[in-house]
């Protein structure tokens, strides 16, 4: 009968250098950024029904979630079932035979449009786990063309299929690993109502033209040579994020949490991607917590929770039993 359940992971990135150039004519930014996996994640599960034929259409039968998926699709809108569908139509394209449908199941643990990669993440792990069980059945599609499938599907799925610590270019997606030494200690401050990033980011468009001095950071070289060190307090000195001024622009209130998060002891609190995510970063583990426990107190954030970086891309979770 086969592979009855193929399970997966996706992990959620904070960017430690998020550099933004102008508007390209396609309405993409060009990036310099540096990615970093954390330890939270989204775990997805691809149900094989076995005796059911997809014919042409969606192998995907049904999406089911769990977890904080508030506001997250569950139809064919979904990053994780459109990514299964694209990785299914190049296989066809090579020639894989009859499909039965598949069932997705989808725990959400990343913030939802919280600007940690949430989506992207579940797009690289549906990726992840179509390919485990097609590969089963065909010869495997080349890297590249996963991570072509990748790129078309969001600018940070290239990122979230590999993760680790990694230098992005262009929209995101052209990507080299770059040396991280150590573990760094997160605090992720989650906020009630999600940012939409098309919005952060034709805000900092409006404010450029608007003539306000929000210059690109092209140039991430201290903080690549600061993740050498293993020294989170030289880290904190070189995080960038040219989002963050848009983004707490459109919710001033992230100003109050950046502000509150630092005031709680963190090294250096800056927003997540393009937010409204808050991530601060900690000495160690037992410094997160106070830190975490403390911006709770305030009552200025939904939740705050700890998290570690650098962790893996997406990826099938082996089999236990
Ligand atoms: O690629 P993705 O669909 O994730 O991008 C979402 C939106 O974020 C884009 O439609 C665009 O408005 C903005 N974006 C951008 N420049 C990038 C990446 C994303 O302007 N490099």
């Amino acid at each position: 009968m086969g592979i009855d359940i193929i399970r997966g992971r996706g992990h959620a990135k904070v960017n430690l250098h998020l550099g933004v150039g102008d508007a390209r004519a396609d309405g993409y930014h060009e990036l310099v950024t540096v990615f970093q996996s954390l330890s939270l994640h989204d775990d997805l599960e691809l149900r094989i029904l076995h005796g059911t034929v997809a014919g042409g259409g969606s192998v995907v039968d049904s999406l089911q979630l769990s977890g904080t998926a508030a506001g997250v699709p569950a139809d064919e809108t979904n990053l994780a079932w459109r990514a299964v569908d694209k990785l299914v139509a190049a296989y066809r394209a090579a020639g894989v035979g009859e499909l039965p449908k598949v069932e997705l199941r989808l725990r959400k643990g990343i913030p939802v449009a919280g600007g940690m990669a949430g989506g992207s993440a579940d797009a690289a792990v549906a990726l992840r786990v179509t390919q485990a069980w097609l590969t089963e059945l065909a010869d495997p599609l080349p890297v590249e063309e996963l991570d072509r499938i990748a790129a078309e599907l969001g600018s940070d799925v290239p990122f979230t299929l590999h993760g680790g610590t990694m230098l992005g270019t262009g929209r995101g997606e052209n990507l080299v690993p770059v040396l991280s030494r150590g573990q760094y200690h997160w605090v992720l401050a989650v906020s009630s109502q999600g940012l939409s990033t098309p919005e952060v980011f034709a805000k900092l468009d409006q404010m450029r033209a608007a003539g306000r001095d929000l210059a690109g950071s092209t140039d991430p070289a201290d903080l690549v040579r600061a993740l050498l060190n293993d020294d989170p307090v030289q880290l904190a000195g070189c995080l960038v994020n040219d989002l963050q001024a848009p983004a707490t622009s459109l919710r001033p209130g992230l100003r109050k949490i950046l502000a509150a998060g630092e005031a709680a002891g963190a090294l250096k609190g800056i927003v997540s991607g393009s937010g409204p995510t808050c991530a601060f970063l900690c000495r160690d583990a037992d410094h997160a917590e106070e830190v975490a426990a403390e911006l709770i107190d305030t009552g200025l954030v939904l939740t705050a929770r700890t998290a570690t970086g650098p962790a893996e891309g997406a990826h099938v979770v082996p089999k236990t039993f």
